[in-house]
């Protein structure tokens, strides 16, 4: 084989484009098996895994030797020809020809523990299992959805600088970094400086790593997380609302569009994300969602209190789509959270909380532009408000209506794949308890 060899992925050959030709393929070995003459090799690429078959008769004495000894995840080159075969998985296999072994593996440690902390120590040789596969493909499909919704709206990606010295969702959660001499804080949104932005830009978005030291070893907390935020000049609540239920649904739609062998791999109900793009996305209250697990659940959540994982659950039972939750009280809020003027102990805030118990996957707001209000909670946080100087003279200096909110890429790939727990939607995850390899 020569740098003139035309490769063909895998998936062609699964799609029957092949049949009866002779095709080069490379990738690794998935699994193996022999017996006498003849030697069974599943071989895996990034589009699909295929049988591949070697005769003794078909190929030199080396090759066959080679092939034999080759364990699993020893990468390979083989040429050969494609037949149609109803019993190789996938309904092809090829009859090779020739085979190159490119590297022969050492025995691979992923054999039989497959416990979820061994697996996270090999998560460098564990992403190329089947599961992890499939999840990483659906976030890419995620990810391209997000650029291509906000620009095919007109918003501008704007970037903000990973290194922040505010905070913005509350001092409990930032990381700390030495700066030269002084200190400085991780990322915890992009939100502040993006609403620097929008005064050139108006409408805007961003994804990008984000970090919060977050003490809970729950299912649904990364310490580093991947956001993908909006912020728009001249919306209220109810106009970035509506975008945000646009945004999921075109998501949605794209993974149904071009992941529907990942979704089987992963056994995730197609019919449930198929509903989502179907139907309206309803809006309540936070005090409506409180009467909704009183009544139906006889569940009594204090008046003020923010919603725990257990009361959004089952809230959820309620509902089989997400549902956008506003008007949360505006004690337990961020800062910049107005009062809503219609009722003035609620801000002008939403969460959209996914079903099934994946929680909270978007969170957004209206933005204060009442600089007093803003110095006042500022500093009942114990914050130093002469750091914040430059962000109120973003209300001094043409101040507009304007509203914003934050997706969590995890929190959505982890409730689009159907998965048990979000490390396993990010590939290198970072948690209170880990931050290797
Ligand atoms: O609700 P949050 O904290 O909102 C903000 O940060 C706003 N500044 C966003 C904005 O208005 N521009 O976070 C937004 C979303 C949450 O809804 C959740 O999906 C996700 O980010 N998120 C996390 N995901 C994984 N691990 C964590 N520790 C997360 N914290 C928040
Ligand atoms: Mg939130």
């Amino acid at each position: 084989m020569t740098r003139e060899t035309v490769w063909t992925p895998i998936s062609e050959i699964l799609n029957g484009r092949k049949t009866n030709e002779t095709v080069n393929i490379r990738g690794w070995i998935y699994r193996t098996r022999s017996s006498g003459n003849i030697i069974f090799i599943i071989v895996r690429d990034a589009t699909g895994v295929l049988q591949c078959t070697i005769t003794k008769d078909n190929v030199s004495d080396d090759e066959f030797n080679n092939a034999k000894k080759a364990l699993i995840e020893s990468s390979l080159e083989l040429r050969g020809v494609v037949r149609e075969d109803k019993r190789a998985p996938g309904g092809y296999e090829i009859q090779v020809n020739h085979v190159n072994i490119v590297n022969f593996a050492e025995p691979f440690p992923i054999v039989k523990d497959y416990s979820p902390e061994f697996l996270l120590d090999n998560r460098h040789l564990w992403l190329r299992s089947q599961k992890l596969t499939s999840v990483f493909k659906i976030r890419s499909t995620i990810v391209g959805a997000i650029h291509k919704f906000f620009r095919d709206r007109g918003f501008y990606e704007f970037d903000a600088p990973v290194l922040q010295p505010n905070q913005c969702e509350g001092g409990a959660t930032l990381f700390e970094v030495k700066y030269y001499d002084k200190k400085t804080y991780l990322s915890q949104s992009w939100q502040l400086y993006a609403e620097a932005g929008i005064f050139s830009l108006e409408k805007i978005y961003n994804m990008g790593p984000t970090f919060r030291a977050e003490r809970s070893k729950t299912s649904r907390h990364l310490s580093e997380f991947w956001m993908a935020e909006m912020e728009a000049a001249w919306m209220n609540l109810y106009d970035v609302i509506d975008v945000a239920k646009e945004e999921i649904k075109f998501i949605v739609e794209e993974v149904l569009k071009n992941n529907k062998r990942e979704l089987e791999v992963l056994g995730q109900d197609v019919k449930k994300l198929e509903r989502v793009v179907d139907s309206e996305i309803p809006t309540i209250t936070y005090t409506e969602a409180l009467n909704i697990l009183k009544e139906k659940e006889n569940m009594n959540v204090e008046w003020g209190k923010d919603l725990r994982t257990i009361e959004e659950e089952k809230l959820m039972g309620h509902f089989d789509t997400p549902v956008v939750v506003t008007n949360y009280p505006v004690e337990i809020m961020a800062f910049y959270k107005p009062r809503d003027p219609k009722d003035p102990k609620t801000a002008l805030c939403f969460d959209m909380i996914a079903p099934e118990g994946y929680g909270e996957i978007i969170g957004g707001s209206e933005r204060s532009l009442d600089i007093e209000d803003m110095t006042k909670r500022l500093k009942t946080m114990g914050e130093n408000v002469e750091n914040y100087q430059w962000y109120f003279d973003l209300r001094r200096y043409g101040s507009v209506p304007h509203a914003g909110y934050g997706l969590g890429v995890e929190r959505v790939v982890a409730w689009i794949c159907g998965l048990d727990n979000i490390k396993d939607a990010i590939p290198f995850p970072r948690t209170m308890l880990r931050f290797r390899p």
